[in-house]
């Protein structure tokens, strides 16, 4: 009886191995993304990006999105189509289907469905009986929608379909918009999770293997927490000689990211209202896989367009690039390793969450409500609802001339980065031009200020 106390009250000492649980237990709230499951439902209120607008040629796609199989196609017309995967008459794969001038024809049959799954045709059979099986079904379709290389799909209930989302910083003159996929091998929370967790950038980007994005990151810097309407973000403020960098990471609920540049931002040289370098969902397959669907950002004021290639948009995303080997990947890991070695759903119950996880604790708890709250039949918010397009957002990197004043530093950075912060919320009703001049003075007198 005594050894067993003595063993239950030092758990934190070492040789714990014996005494540590091997396995907890997942938040199934939030891992599950399955129909009817509570964020399988939520997420599906939403517009997910479900693939490349290249990946889909003259033949149907086979395609799995939260949880679900479903065939995409365009047809000869050159319409999306996001439709169920059996067809209704004998259940055949409609990835075997015929892209028609208008929908797909089944193979077997010959059926012939409109892009919004309803029967145009039942060949072969005797026009009443057709008719009444067109009155009575049809194949399950959802909408779809093409945006500048990225097909988005909505899978909820037709009568909440929201208004499509255009966010700011896809309508910025002179960037490039590059779309890209990466596949991860887990669970959509581990994927989404690292956005709001800026320290990251410092180890596992910077100090554990090599510089795998810009020099500067390696400094820890003072770490800011916002939380607003579904906006959730995280500012990493470093000092960098006599400049002062704030870089934010952004998540947008349920699963829209952004961040500064991932290399031509390093603190060295002054940057006015730089913005995200991507634009990016994080969605899951189903609750083993994940895709992270994004447009990488180039331009004066996102990332050079030296890195606008395949090998390139891997590096934005996750430091290294993707497909290497075992070796490679223990010598310099990058996010893959970090979230897919958390195990295909990571046992969060297990976790021993620190400050700077703060962000990943308020968004996850927002994020466990919101699925609550729509079992409960409250309909979720969506940023189309709070904004007008464009979204206002704020992913980006803003490098200002403040030297440090031989007094408190890490106060000093506090308070510039608060102020950059506020700047921004200050101009949020503004757009385009009018918005960017309005920042970019407010960031140039604050500087003055400290001259
Ligand atoms: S199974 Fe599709 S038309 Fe018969
Ligand atoms: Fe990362």
């Amino acid at each position: 009886m005594q050894l067993m106390a003595k063993a239950e009250s030092i758990t934190a000492a070492g040789y714990q191995g014996y005494q540590q649980p091997h396995r907890g237990a997942s938040d199934e709230i939030l891992v599950r993304s399955g129909r009817g499951s509570a964020c399988g439902e939520y997420l599906r209120r939403y517009w997910q990006p479900v693939a490349l607008t290249r990946e889909v040629e003259d033949l149907p796609r086979l395609i799995r999105v939260l949880g679900e199989e479903l065939v995409l196609f365009r047809d000869k017309s050159g319409r999306y189509g996001l439709v169920h995967k059996q067809c209704p008459h004998r259940r055949a794969s409609m990835e075997f289907g015929v892209c028609d001038e208008n929908g797909i024809r089944c193979c077997y049959h010959g059926w012939l469905f409109d892009v919004d799954g309803r029967i145009l045709e039942i060949p072969g059979q005797p026009q009443a009986n057709a008719e009444l099986v067109m009155q009575k079904t049809s194949l399950g379709a959802y909408p779809v929608r093409e945006f500048r290389g990225l097909i988005f799909a909505y899978l909820g209930p037709i009568e909440d379909m929201p208004e499509f989302p255009v966010y700011d910083t896809l309508e910025i003159e002179g960037q490039t918009l590059e779309p890209y996929r990466a596949d991860y091998s887990c669970n959509w929370l581990q994927v989404l999770d690292a956005i709001l967790d800026p320290i990251h950038t410092t180890f596992l980007h910077s100090r554990m293997s090599r510089a795998q994005f810009s020099e500067g990151m390696a400094e820890i810097g003072e770490l800011l927490f916002y939380q607003r309407e579904m906006s959730f973000l995280g500012a990493n403020v470093r000092r960098v000689g006599d400049n002062v960098w704030v870089r934010v990471n952004e998540l947008v609920l349920p699963n829209y990211t952004q961040a500064g540049a991932a290399f031509s931002a390093d603190g060295t040289r002054p940057i006015y209202y730089g913005r995200t370098a991507f634009s990016r969902w994080v969605v899951p397959i189903d609750d083993e896989n994940t895709t992270a669907f994004a447009w990488a950002i180039f331009g004066d004021r996102a990332d050079p367009k030296e890195y606008n290639t395949p090998e390139g948009y891997e590096m934005i995303e996750q430091g290294e690039r993707l497909d290497r080997s075992y070796e490679e990947r223990q010598r310099f890991p990058g996010d893959a390793e970090a979230v897919e070695g958390m195990g295909r759903i990571a046992d969060q119950k297990m976790e021993h969450l620190v400050p700077s996880d703060k962000a990943i604790i308020q968004y996850r708890k927002k994020l466990r409500k919101l699925c609550r709250d729509l079992e409960k039949g409250v309909k979720p918010e969506h940023v189309t609802g709070i904004w007008k397009n464009p979204i206002p957002t704020y992913g980006g990197d803003t490098v200002l001339r403040v030297p440090a004043d031989g007094k408190d530093d890490a106060a000093l950075l506090n308070d510039i980065g608060e102020r950059v912060m506020q700047i921004q919320y200050d101009a949020e009703d503004l757009v385009g031009d009018a918005r960017d001049r309005q920042v970019i003075d407010a960031f140039k007198s604050l500087e003055a200020a400290y001259r």
